[in-house]
């Protein structure tokens, strides 16, 4: 990732997210997401795919070419899963992942470590790919979970639960942990945790309302796009002028 990055001199992740088509048309969706994606990869250094293209589609009938178009433009794949589920359900769940090409997924802290997270990372260890954690969400209603104020069983100790996470992703280390750029408050915090040691990739920018340069001046490394590039009129234009903006 980090080298996509330096070698493009981006840190953009696009967000190759389009809504709901109805089955005669998905032939054409598929085009249109080879099309986004060619056009704003000179801008970009990484693609993440979603449901979006997943439920259509399947792994292995069409999200896989994909996922093959961007490693044959250098990019790294990320599928933005967020892995909830218990640890058996979860290996079989990066397992398709990672054979599919990705090189990293992301995934829910909130199921903890024993029979949770462990096979993931586990999993992603033995195929040498990454796992990014939640962190804190780019949505209105991140605080109910996110924001939630816990107490250390271990110690005893009253602290925000998106805190413990990103204590929790050094102990465990995460590839890189996810914060909301509508939060660039909160993106600071776990920066001043995190430091160069573990990237901050940030969404919410753009249509949610998130600022770039807040967000790069609070300590996120990576901005994930999606509509503002894949629903603009000129995807590559729009691609071109974020990554403009993040080197003013
Ligand atoms: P937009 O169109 O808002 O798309 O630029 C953002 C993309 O990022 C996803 N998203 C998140 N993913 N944690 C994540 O792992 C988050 O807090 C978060 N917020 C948005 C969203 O699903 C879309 O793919």
């Amino acid at each position: 990732m980090q080298h996509a990055s330096d070698t493009r001199q981006s840190n953009i992740v696009l967000a190759l997210d389009f809504p709901y088509e109805k089955p005669e048309n998905r032939q054409t969706l598929l085009k249109r997401a080879e099309h986004v994606l060619e056009s704003a990869s000179p801008y970009v250094c990484a693609v993440k795919l979603n449901h979006h293209l997943i439920l259509p589609f399947g792994t292995f009938n069409g999200v896989e070419k994909l996922v093959e178009k961007a490693h044959g433009m250098n990019l790294t794949a990320i599928m933005d899963c967020k892995v909830n589920d218990i640890g058996a359900t979860n290996q079989t769940i990066a397992e398709y992942y990672y054979e599919a090409g990705f090189d990293a997924l992301i995934a829910n802290p909130f199921i903890g470590w024993e029979e949770g997270l462990k096979p993931i990372f586990d999993t992603a260890h033995k195929q040498q790919r990454g796992v990014i954690l939640l962190t804190y969400m780019s949505h209105k209603a991140a605080n109910e979970g996110y924001g939630q104020t816990v107490c250390d069983l271990a110690t005893n100790e009253k602290t925000p639960q998106y805190i413990a996470f990103a204590k929790k992703a050094l102990t465990y280390h995460a590839d890189g942990v996810v914060v909301g750029a509508t939060y660039p408050k909160k993106i600071r915090e776990i920066h001043e945790i995190l430091r160069d040691e573990i990237p901050i990739f940030t969404p919410g920018i753009g249509t949610q309302g998130g600022e770039i340069q807040a967000a790069i001046r609070a300590g996120a490394r990576y901005l994930i796009v999606g509509r503002s590039i894949v629903q603009a009129p000129d995807p590559a234009e729009a691609a071109k002028k974020i990554l403009e903006t993040t080197k003013t």
